[in-house]
């Protein structure tokens, strides 16, 4: 892709956190904030010393954390961690999540609902509520939020993944009100689809019509959302605050 190296030096000097980061988005994002000077906190269940290998070996600073976003206590020990070591969290990136593409209204089970909240809106909460005082105190803090298009507009078969990302956008524009004069900018990137092994089980055909659909004529890569979350990070998101931006090719601008 083209956009590596655009970033170079946007990140100096900042410690920037990152779910999700062992695989898809999150992996892209991470190494896509090394590249740009951050250090970076990799946080998954799994997947993420291999990212921080392939940081390492690209010639960036990242250390991997193995973080459950919907664990309090782990998001309070993994930001203390943090703390310790390095004094900062400049940033905090809430990409990790799932997608259930099987739920209607009648079909959707409680049990997937709550599951499927608590990771992609639950989680989301519980990481803003970790990172913020530490921001507070330091007199700045940049969140990005993932969303996605199912949050803006409605899809079938994605009933907890819409309710839960469309929460995530009024959660956003909440912290953004809320502490934009304290200097922390909350923002919301929304993809369409973007290649990744969240769609592991999608068919090619599939995959053709959205490619059909798409104005720009090719589905999206974890980089074109990446380089999207590192522009918010760095000084670009500077007078920004709890805005959606929706990066899907031209898809919802039919
Ligand atoms: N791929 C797409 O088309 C697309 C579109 C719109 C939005 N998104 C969003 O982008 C984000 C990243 O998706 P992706 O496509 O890279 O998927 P992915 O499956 O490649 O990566 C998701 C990562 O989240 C991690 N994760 C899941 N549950 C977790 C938990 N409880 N604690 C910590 N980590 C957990 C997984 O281990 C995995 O590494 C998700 O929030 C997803 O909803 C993706």
């Amino acid at each position: 892709m083209a956009v590596a190296g655009q970033r170079a030096g946007t990140l100096e000097g900042k410690t920037v956190l990152i779910t999700g980061a062992g695989s898809g988005i999150g992996r892209a994002t991470a190494r896509l904030a090394a590249e740009a000077g951050a250090f970076v906190v990799a946080a998954d269940i799994k997947g993420q010393d291999e990212t921080v290998a392939g940081i390492a070996a690209a010639g960036g600073q990242a250390e991997a954390r193995q973080l459950d976003i919907t664990d309090a206590t782990a998001w309070q020990s993994v930001v203390d961690e943090v703390l310790a070591a390095r004094g900062r969290i400049d940033g905090l990136a809430n990409i990790a999540g799932i997608v259930s593409s099987t739920d209607t209204l009648l079909t959707q089970t409680e049990e997937g609902w709550d599951r499927l909240v608590g990771i992609d809106l639950k989680g989301p909460w519980l990481g803003m509520r970790a990172v913020i005082r530490p921001m507070l105190d330091a007199g700045a803090g940049k969140i990005v939020n993932i969303a996605s298009t199912a949050g803006l507009i409605g899809m079938p078969d994605v009933l907890a993944y819409s309710a839960a990302k469309g929460g995530v956008i009024a959660l956003s524009r909440q912290v953004a009100v809320e502490y934009a004069a304290e200097n922390v900018q909350v923002n919301v990137v929304a993809p369409g689809v973007i290649r990744t092994p969240m769609h592991g089980d999608v068919t090619p055909a599939l995959m053709a019509q959205v490619k059909a659909a798409t104005p720009v004529g090719r589905l999206g890569e974890p980089e074109d959302i990446g380089a999207m979350v590192v522009y918010l990070l760095g000084a670009g998101g500077d007078f920004v605050t709890g805005q959606v931006f929706t990066v899907d090719g031209g898809w919802t601008a039919r």
